[in-house]
């Protein structure tokens, strides 16, 4: 829990009881639990330093085995291994709505399920958003990070040729998960032409800089094909989509609950991968924190028992 607003020193372990489970709730045992941005946003007092919110659970999203079931609990049973979102992930045990649940197949790995459902809800609705489909050439700004990177697998799943920017260290991983990768900073745009002589149909921003939502007005004709999940400053003004929680966003509840079977289902056969950057145990989240705090992690942060 963070105890503060401030850095990732701010976070402490604490005890809590997770409680029984109600009707149509189970309690899950967690073995992982993924790390987001929006983990070290909610303390850092960016949005405020509300001191009622204090201290505050943390964690989006996390996988585990189920130890009970409540009342009125379909198609899920004890023993049965899952993934799910739910506020506050970072934790032991946690009681769970058993509609959020998806099974988790033995072939994918308890890490992998842990970090799968934010990012891989989230570029599902960015896909979903900009229409994007077979024929199509697609700009993704930060296609190596955690959400960009499935933007980018999810885009290739739909037939879609996909220019994805990164530093220099992280082309070799979008030629591996199949994108042409392209150095963002001054001159972006016409590097982008260069690659995509016949356009670009649809941009996707993971990043939020003045610098990607210029090139993607620059170079997509049709504002409604591009879609951020960072810019919630510019973007109600630029008239582009902002996806996401909070004022003016579309939160798209439906495209991101119905995505996580079929993502599940794509990691699990091998058509799409979570590239995985590190794995910490609970006690060393602060650690992780400040991994991810630097800004070009390699891939997701994972919380492990
Ligand atoms: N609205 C929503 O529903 C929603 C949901 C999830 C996440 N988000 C937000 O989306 C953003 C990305 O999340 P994430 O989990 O994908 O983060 P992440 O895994 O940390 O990835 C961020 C990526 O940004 C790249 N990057 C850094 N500076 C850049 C620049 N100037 N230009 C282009 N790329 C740059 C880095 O790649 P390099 O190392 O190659 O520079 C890094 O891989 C965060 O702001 C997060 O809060 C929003």
């Amino acid at each position: 829990m963070a105890t503060a607003y401030g850095g990732p020193d701010v976070l402490r372990i604490v005890d809590v009881d997770p409680g029984e489970p109600g009707p149509e709730q189970v309690l899950v045992e967690v073995r992982a639990a993924g790390i987001n941005p929006a983990d070290w946003k909610a303390y850092s007092g960016a949005s405020g330093t509300d001191a009622s919110r204090l201290p505050m659970r943390l964690g989006y999203e996390a996988a585990g085995t189920v130890l009970t079931a409540g009342p009125g609990v379909d198609g899920v049973a004890p023993g049965d291994d899952v993934l799910f979102q739910r506020s506050g992930a970072y934790a032991e045990r946690l009681v769970v709505k058993a509609e959020n649940v998806v099974r988790k197949p033995a072939a994918l790995s308890w890490a992998r399920a842990g970090g799968l459902l934010v990012v891989g809800s989230t570029a599902m609705h960015t896909v979903v958003a900009t229409r994007v489909g077979s024929g199509d050439t697609v700009l993704v700004h930060g296609a190596a990070g955690g959400v960009g990177s499935m933007a980018v697998q999810l885009a290739r799943v739909r037939g879609a040729r996909v220019i994805g920017t990164a530093s220099v260290a992280n082309h070799e991983y979008l030629l591996d998960i199949g994108a042409t990768p392209v150095a963002y900073g001054p001159g972006l745009a016409d590097r982008v032409r260069a690659l995509a002589p016949r356009g670009v149909d649809a941009a996707i921003d993971t990043v939020g800089t003045n610098e990607a939502l210029d090139v993607s007005i620059a170079l997509v004709k049709d504002r409604h094909r591009i879609a951020t999940v960072a810019a919630f400053g510019r973007a109600p003004a630029l008239r582009i989509q902002l996806l996401g929680h909070g004022p003016h966003a579309d939160p798209g509840d439906d495209i991101r609950a119905a995505a996580r079977p079929t993502l599940v289902d794509l990691v699990a056969t091998g058509r799409i991968d979570v590239r995985i950057a590190g794995t910490y145990p609970l006690e060393q989240v602060a650690r992780a924190h400040r991994v991810g705090l630097a800004g070009h992690v390699h891939g997701k942060l994972v919380l492990v028992r």
